[in-house]
């Protein structure tokens, strides 16, 4: 090859890979075209019946957390006959939290009442709510072995860090949700869950940015940074580009680029952002595989959607 020969190679690989990089950037945005980012086919009941599986999420941690018991003390015949959680226990909250928190799991109470009584119930999944569980997933967002372990359970702070993790996730399903449902009477009951839901998620990160800059002890880290990092790890295991923010952030992913405070996490134009299925599944596994269950669902999810993309 001559020496123009080579440079135009060199040119023209050059240019095809910044295309492609240009092409990956502009699909990471925009989340439609990356095959894992597609929304799924399923009927409204399907859609609807896969909430559940973050419903008894929340609801177990949140009637744990505050009151020392679950779902199978308050309305167990919403569990459809499934197993109970495994690890969840009271937490060392103060007053003020342990109401907000005992508010937070009666209301999903309600929400798996109206969603069984409106398309039928699923059987409530495994869920693993221990300290073990929940010290994983910090690890593995503060990408270090945290020394002694993260307990969620052990007071006010690490239990409102713990909940950032969960609500937001059902939020952006919910959004995720809505254009492809077929019915009126889904549309609408998935909105009145939504509104709920991200009132809960809004007051969570509310009661942390409060606290941004108090280290979460013993680690030397603030809150802030906690939550910064569970954003990026719910980022990469959602595959689906940036949908995740933390509380503090670049002005950049501020409102109307103008401030650095993320109370509410959202897009450029402060939308909702939305996740897809599978998407949640990865984040909730803690795989990064629909596939692959795991963290708070070590058997899966439940209903036809979770266990589909299961095989
Ligand atoms: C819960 O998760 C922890 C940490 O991953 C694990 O050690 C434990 O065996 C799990 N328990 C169940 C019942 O899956
Ligand atoms: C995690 O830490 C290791 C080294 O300690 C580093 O190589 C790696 O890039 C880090 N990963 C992330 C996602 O920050
Ligand atoms: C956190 O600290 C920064 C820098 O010192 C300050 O600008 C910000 O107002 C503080 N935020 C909160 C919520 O206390
Ligand atoms: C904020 O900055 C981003 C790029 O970082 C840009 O896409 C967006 O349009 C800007 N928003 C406003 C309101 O200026």
């Amino acid at each position: 090859m001559s020496a123009a020969q080579t440079k135009m190679a060199t040119r023209s690989c050059l240019s095809a890979f910044l295309l492609l990089l240009v092409a990956l950037e502009f699909n990471i945005v925009m989340g439609v075209t990356l095959p894992q980012c597609r929304p799924i086919v399923a009927t409204d009941t399907d859609l609807i019946q896969f909430a559940l599986n973050l419903e008894f999420l929340e609801a177990e941690f949140f009637l744990f957390g505050a009151l020392g018991r679950g779902l199978d003390d308050f309305a167990p015949s919403l569990a459809q006959g499934g197993p109970p959680p495994v690890g969840g226990r009271i937490a060392d909250l103060d007053p003020l939290i342990r109401r907000i928190i005992q508010e937070f799991g009666y209301q999903e109470i309600g929400h798996i009442r109206a969603i069984t009584q409106s398309v039928g119930g699923i059987p409530r999944p495994q869920l693993n709510l221990s300290d073990e569980s929940f010290a994983a997933i910090m690890n593995r967002a503060m990408n270090t072995t945290l020394n002694p372990p993260f307990n969620p359970y052990a007071n006010s702070i690490n239990y409102l860090l713990a909940s950032y993790v969960i609500p937001y996730v059902g939020l952006v399903g919910y959004v995720g949700t809505i254009p492809d449902l077929t019915r009126r009477t889904s549309r609408s009951l998935v909105a009145s869950l939504l509104g709920v839901e991200a009132g809960q998620d809004a007051v969570i990160r509310g009661l942390l940015y409060e606290r941004a800059n108090e280290t979460v002890r013993p680690y030397g880290m603030t809150v802030a940074d906690f939550t910064n990092r569970i954003s990026e790890l719910r980022n990469r295991l959602g595959m689906c580009g940036v949908k995740d923010e933390g509380l503090i952030v670049p002005v950049q992913l501020g409102a109307e680029n103008r401030t650095t405070s993320n109370i509410l996490s959202a897009d450029a134009n402060s939308l909702s952002y939305s996740r897809t299925p599978p998407e949640i599944l990865r984040i909730i596994y803690g795989t990064g595989s629909e596939r692959s269950p795991g963290g708070f669902f070590p058997n899966g999810g439940s209903g036809k959607i979770a266990m589909r993309l299961l095989r």
